[in-house]
């Protein structure tokens, strides 16, 4: 078992047999279910929410659920997904008034907590949290779409996290999300991440193990 995490995006999912399509990437190999919750307000897209959370629960999925809310505001809906079943809530801090309220509300809820920061969002505002955080995720795409390209410049902000939290001492997960596919998860890798989302990378393709194996193989390496 490798300190690595494949977080399959369901956004690339087939949703009119998500049950299914989450059991089969689970029996592929994927460690953890990756939840995107768009709202039509904080990104310019729409798509499920903490009923299709507790449906994945009610159907059988056991993984572990990760989910990314791309939502403003944020603290309305996490005692509803802590609820659901999720394991993981991560948030942007734009879309919170009170970045520190809504991370205590994640862990009073049970819940791991984390920020996402856009390709753009500044780092500085990890300053004051590194003590409360269970995961930063950092986007490698703007967030809204699935099967966009990975912006290169995202190997160097995962540098720079990597040190904080490793200077931090705390065991914090480095997630990274939006076109990492095969050839390049290596490289993010060597970043310093330790998760990562791949939607299209796996569900476009007939043969998720294949994908997934061919991933594992790369971080390897
Ligand atoms: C984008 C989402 C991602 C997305 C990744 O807003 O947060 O999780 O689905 O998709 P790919 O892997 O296709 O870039
Ligand atoms: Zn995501």
């Amino acid at each position: 078992q490798s300190e690595f995490l494949i977080a399959p995006s369901i956004l690339s999912a087939d949703f009119a047999r998500l049950g299914s399509d989450v059991e089969r990437v689970i029996e592929a190999g994927a460690d953890v279910v990756h939840f995107d919750v768009m709202d039509n307000h904080y990104v310019p897209n729409l798509t499920f929410g903490p009923m299709i959370c507790e449906a994945l629960r009610n159907y059988g999925i056991t993984a572990p659920i990760d989910v990314h809310l791309m939502i403003k505001p944020v603290d309305a809906l996490i005692p509803s997904f802590a609820k659901a079943g999720a394991d993981i809530i991560t948030f942007h801090p734009e879309a919170s008034e009170h970045v520190d309220r809504s991370l205590a509300l994640i862990k009073e809820q049970g819940c791991e907590a984390g920020l996402v920061l856009n390709p753009a969002t500044p780092l500085h505002c990890l300053d004051y949290v590194m003590d409360k955080v269970d995961q930063i995720l950092l986007m490698s795409v703007n967030p809204g779409f699935g099967g966009q390209s990975f912006i290169p410049n995202t190997l160097d902000k995962l540098k720079q996290v990597r040190e904080r939290i490793d200077a931090s001492g705390r065991k914090i997960r480095l997630e990274v999300d939006g076109g990492v596919k095969v050839d390049n998860i290596a490289e993010i890798a060597a970043a310093g991440a330790d998760m990562f989302v791949a939607g299209s990378a796996i569900f476009n393709q007939p043969d998720y193990k294949a994908v997934i194996d061919a991933m594992r193989q790369e971080l390897a390496k």
